[in-house]
């Protein structure tokens, strides 16, 4: 819709100024796969004003200054105009099984399990487990410890509507940790033949990575330290060996 207004602006802006500008807009709107839902709806406008619109929930024409009233009137009155409206309002009814069924494949989510700084002192960790860009909005995410479905401290956000026909939803487990214990987080979506698992990493946890990364830097730093050192050394003895080779400029020429 809002595309459509601004194709028509795109048209105004470049056409002249003392022009006059007739547009119709035609939508076909449905929320359902078999169109039983569908508005079918015209809407006719004159130097940007909107001067009739058919909408077929109303099934007739409407006029919107005195002239167009009564001009809508008459047309509501003839039977052949009635029965093109029909025809459009059914045409519209068919292509929404149409569109859902072409157009409308669902969408696989990505899923990323992380985790947070805890949001309470109860438990010292928060799992997130987010599901992001799928389609349709239906979807059910489990978190499973050691295989059993867990429900306490467990919340969830809704499915959060992207704007783009794509959906996004997020699970948090607040957990103390056990050692050898599975944590996982169970995706149910249309797009998906069977149950998606994503298992907790626990390695991966960031006070370890602080660990390895600092001793990396360390040992990298005392590599170049020792390079350097050496280079100097046989840089300052090649200097010693060759004394004579190095040509000296008098200091002041007065
Ligand atoms: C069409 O008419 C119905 C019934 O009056 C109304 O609820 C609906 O909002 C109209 N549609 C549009 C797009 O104006």
């Amino acid at each position: 819709m809002s595309r459509a207004l601004g194709f028509f602006t795109l048209l105004l802006a470049f056409s002249r100024a003392d022009a006059l500008y007739g547009h119709a807009l035609v939508r076909c709107q449905f929320s359902s796969p078999d169109g039983h839902d569908a508005v079918y709806l015209e809407q006719y406008y004159f130097n940007k004003m909107l001067e009739f619109q058919y909408n077929s929930t109303l099934g007739k024409l409407i006029g919107y200054t005195k002239e167009n009233i009564e001009t809508a009137d008459k047309l509501n009155k003839d039977p052949y105009i009635g029965y093109l409206q029909k025809q459009k309002k059914e045409m519209c009814e068919r292509r929404a099984s149409l569109v859902y069924n072409n157009l409308l494949k669902t969408v696989e989510p990505s899923v990323w399990l992380r985790s947070v700084e805890a949001v309470d002192s109860r438990h010292p960790g928060t799992l997130v487990c987010s599901a992001y860009d799928f389609y349709p909005q239906q979807i059910r995410l489990t978190w499973l410890r050691n295989g059993q479905e867990e429900t306490s401290d467990v919340t969830s956000t809704v499915e959060v509507s992207n704007g783009n026909w794509l959906y996004q939803i997020h699970s948090y487990l607040e957990f103390t940790p056990r050692p050898g214990e599975k944590i996982t987080c169970m995706v149910e979506h249309a797009s998906l033949m069977e149950p998606k698992l994503y298992d907790w990493e626990p390695t991966a946890d960031s006070g370890t990575n602080k660990i390895v990364v600092g001793t990396a830097g360390l040992l990298l730093g005392l590599v170049f330290s020792v390079a350097g050192l050496i280079y100097y050394k046989k840089k300052s003895s090649e200097r010693v060996l060759v004394p004579t080779t190095e040509v000296f400029y008098p200091e002041h020429t007065l």
